[in-house]
């Protein structure tokens, strides 16, 4: 593992070799359903074993019993009690004793009561932060269970003996595009990519990598028929569920990704359906390149860690 260095876009058009994830074992929360079953199915036709953290009891059962090296574990994410199981668990049915990827895939989106108008003569209720629970403080335990695993792992002293890990952060295109009517749900997916900034360059402590995959539209059951229909009635392409699968895949397979978000965008702008954008340097921005290395010169130091 390298410390963090911009080195420019990732090739996604370059064939990468999954070899490395046979036998590894990875988390994905949400995994029962949609994008966060594609990131599964993906990584068991690699080999690698999975542990499926979803409340959905049915859907999650019934993938365990479909698909060898998958154990199902009930999981709300924004219980810290549950994910704490969730990890306990996969540690100790993981082959290797080790839990090498963890996928925060877990999400929702509902209607935004931050935006919604009550109404001039309505008292004003508190408005539903579920969005919030689920997207935000959901991903924080999760990416702290995950960091909590990887340095018991792999100690925190740079070294060839450790063996690689990856965080993968899900985004959307709501992470980096104005997306009117949701601001939880922007706010939600932004907040991936600041995890993100903020780990890339500590991960290496810990022999480890953290990216984000933002995915574009795709046909799942995070919004209605009735929504889907109308991105499909304004000429809208989908995204595919598959492709963002093989690009979790090149992700993990690559040591050298680090940092990075992945546009999952579609076929209409990607030969492989997933692109980088590299939106998240300020390549060629001299005065924003000084105040970042300002920035990370200055940041505390934290107790005992990554001095
Ligand atoms: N589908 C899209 O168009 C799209 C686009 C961009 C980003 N995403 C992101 O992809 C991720 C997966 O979305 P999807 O489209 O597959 O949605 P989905 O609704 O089809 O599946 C979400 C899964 O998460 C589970 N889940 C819900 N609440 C949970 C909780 N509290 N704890 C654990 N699991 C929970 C559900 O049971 C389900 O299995 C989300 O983070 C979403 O924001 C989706």
């Amino acid at each position: 593992m390298q410390n963090y260095t911009h080195i420019g876009p990732v090739d996604c058009d370059k064939p990468f070799n999954v070899k490395n994830l046979k036998g590894k074992t990875a988390i994905v929360t949400g995994g029962a359903n949609g994008l966060g079953e594609a990131y599964i199915r993906a990584l068991v036709a690699a080999g690698a074993n999975v542990c499926i953290g979803d409340p959905d009891v049915e859907k999650g059962s019934r993938l365990e019993e479909e698909l060898p090296g998958t154990k199902f574990i009930p999981c709300d994410v924004s219980k810290w009690d549950d994910q704490l199981r969730l990890f306990r668990e996969a540690a100790s049915s993981s082959p290797t004793g080790k839990i090498s990827y963890v996928v925060a895939n877990a999400g929702i989106h509902r209607q935004d009561e931050i935006f919604l108008n009550s109404g001039d003569d309505q008292e004003l209720d508190e408005p539903n932060l579920a969005t919030i629970d689920v997207n935000i403080r959901g991903t924080l335990y999760t990416t702290k269970l995950a960091t909590h695993y990887f340095i018991k792992q792999n100690g925190q002293k740079p070294s060839s003996e450790q063996e690689d890990t990856c965080l993968v952060l899900i985004g959307s295109g709501a992470a980096f595009l104005d997306c009117p009517r949701a601001p939880q749900y922007c706010a939600s997916k932004w907040a991936m990519r600041g995890i993100m900034h903020s780990l890339r360059r500590t991960a290496f402590y810990y022999g480890s990598r953290v990216n984000v995959i933002s995915p574009w539209y795709v046909k799942t059951n995070i919004l209605s028929d009735e929504a889907f229909a109308h991105v499909s009635s304004v000429g809208v392409q989908f995204a595919e569920a598959e492709d963002a699968g093989q690009c979790l895949l090149m992700i993990l397979s690559d040591t050298s990704i680090n940092g990075h978000a992945i546009f999952v965008s579609g076929r209409k702008w990607a030969s492989k359906g997933y692109m980088d954008l590299d939106l998240d340097d300020h390549l060629g921005n001299s005065i924003l390149n000084e105040i970042q290395e300002d920035q990370v010169k200055s940041a505390p130091v934290s107790l005992g860690l990554f001095v």
